[in-house]
């Protein structure tokens, strides 16, 4: 690689900011917190982090319905508090990423106010508003139209309607929301998560969606239409073009887009000539179904289609799908961390993952999302992957000396960091182990992934460069299994007793064992 930007060996780690650290007893984690933890951190090894949103929001989707871009919600803290976290982040070496949330604003941000007062207001045509609706569904399930009696017109929202969608088309919007990145990049912050990315552009026709026709019943029904026409639009990467144009007008920034698409289109997102976002998030390991066939496949998938020039990344999970841990069991994450860990290019790891959190249960008094009021009990719930952090032994495990605002997963009083900084064996110290071994080793950074094999409940793969090649075998099944391999010596196990054994010409590996080792020859 030659001067590589920092974001393309980076490990991003996502704070969720309510359930990370509360400093001042009110039960939701704030910015203080995030700075108290910052050495938790550093000793993890992660380059940056990404705060999901803080402005100042009503919280009907907990930040992501922003009542002003350019200010800190008192929930979280201050502007001041903000800054502080900015200058010892930077002090420690770590980049702050921010979240961006272009698609839709809440309806009361001043801009929506003032739109939604007359419909000869300045800006009216900042958000979309119809006489008539058309047939387009909010991602949260129901009709995305909600009528407005002051003005007699409908406005679309793709999510609640708390949160009324930005006419993208207006060039004024566009001016607006480009200040709003001008000012934290003022401020020096490393880049942004991209909200809804592939959301930002309609129709401007308002064409009606065909229906879905793998739709059933027993999921959310905003997937019972075919989001032909209120998504993914051509015209949406013009605005992506215009964001990096922005972001590049700053030395050392990084743009990562959230979309939700099939491959094919996911590597649109990356630009004509790459003008779009650096990291399109590769979704791929979060969805796809537990097996060694398929991981290996989709990985193969991604690789053979990546743009010429286009840099990798990979996520196991984050605020918006089930924990790693809940998805495909405790022994199973270990090897989860081993492959995102030895994939090539930039990877995100969300809070928790790397103690092995799992799904909290949030009995119905207790249920916050409003993705999981709007539809209950068919799964849209997002609290369960949203439970605090679990820090140690105490009876709040150590997040909060007052009540939280999710209650703490049942598990914390074995999952978490001070349990698992002990022990050697936890997930915590392979997560630790792996992350130094990528800084140590550039190869599994920016080396060739080639050999990439299954064989049975096996996968293994090679990462090459030059003068240096290791082998990584991974068992997604429970059984024992025997592998031809080539004499070398392990530099990383998930048993963290195997560091450092030479192998000969087989390895054995346990259930849900995993090795990487590096040829010797
Ligand atoms: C994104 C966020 C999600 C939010 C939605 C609407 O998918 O990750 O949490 O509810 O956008 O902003
Ligand atoms: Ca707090």
């Amino acid at each position: 690689m030659h001067n590589p930007d920092w974001w393309q060996s980076a490990v991003i780690y996502e704070v969720y900011p309510r359930s990370f650290q509360d400093s001042n007893g009110d039960g939701i984690g704030d910015l203080d917190g995030i700075i108290q933890r910052l050495d938790y951190l550093v000793n993890l090894g992660i380059d940056a982090i990404w705060v999901a949103p803080m402005y100042r929001s009503p919280m009907a989707d907990f930040g992501y319905d922003v009542a002003d871009y350019c200010d800190v919600d008192p929930i979280f803290g201050t502007m001041q508090d903000f800054d502080r976290l900015l200058k010892e982040a930077h002090h420690r070496g770590l980049k702050l990423i921010l979240d961006y949330v272009p698609n839709h604003s809440s309806d009361q941000h001043p801009w929506f106010m003032e739109s939604r007062s007359s419909r000869e207001n300045s800006k009216r045509d900042w958000y979309l508003w119809r006489d008539e609706p058309n047939n387009w569904m909010s991602n949260f399930g129901g009709s995305g139209w909600e009528w407005d009696k002051q003005t007699n017109q409908y406005y679309y929202h793709s999510f609640l309607k708390e949160q009324p969608d930005l006419n993208w088309r207006n060039p004024a919007v566009r001016a607006a929301m480009y200040d709003a990145l001008r000012f934290w990049l003022d401020k020096g912050v490393d880049g942004f998560r991209v909200d809804v990315m592939w959301l930002i552009v309609k129709d401007d026709q308002y064409r009606d969606n065909p229906p879905n026709p793998n739709f059933s019943l027993d999921e959310s029904s905003g997937n019972s239409l075919l989001p032909v026409y209120n998504s993914n639009r051509p015209e949406v990467h013009e605005v992506v073009a215009e964001m990096r144009a922005v972001i590049d007008s700053y030395p050392g920034r990084v743009l990562i887009g959230e979309i939700y698409l099939p491959l094919k289109d996911l590597m649109t997102y990356y630009g004509q000539d790459l003008n779009g976002a650096n990291l399109p998030f590769n979704f791929l390991l979060l969805q796809c179904q537990w097996n060694a066939q398929t991981v290996a496949r989709v990985i193969s998938e991604y690789m053979t289609m990546l743009p010429q020039g286009a840099w990798p990344n990979w996520v196991l999970g984050n605020h918006d799908n089930a924990r790693i841990a809940t998805r495909v069991g405790l022994p199973q994450a270990a090897i989860a961390a081993m492959l995102l860990l030895t994939l090539p290019g930039t990877l995100t790891i969300y809070y928790g993952e790397e103690i092995g959190m799992t799904n909290g249960l949030i009995p119905p008094e207790d249920v916050q999302d409003p993705a999981e009021k709007k539809q209950p009990g068919i799964g849209m719930g997002r609290d369960p992957e949203r439970t605090p952090m679990t820090w140690d032994c105490s009876e709040m495990a150590g997040f909060t000396r007052g009540r939280p605002w999710l209650p703490l997963g049942s598990d914390h009083w074995v999952v978490n960091v001070e349990v698992e900084e002990g022990n050697g064996t936890s997930i915590l110290s392979l997560y630790r182990r792996l992350i130094t071994l990528r800084r140590t080793h550039p190869v599994l950074v920016g080396g060739q992934l080639s050999c990439l094999t299954t064989l049975g409940d096996l996968i293994s793969y090679e990462r090459a460069a030059k003068n240096e090649r290791l082998v990584i075998f991974l068992n997604f099944g429970h059984s024992p299994i025997q592998v031809a391999a080539e004499s070398g010596i392990v530099l990383a196990g998930t048993d963290s007793r195997r560091d450092t054994e030479r192998v000969g010409n087989f390895v054995e590996l346990r259930g849900s064992e995993g090795l990487v080792i590096k040829v010797v020859s």
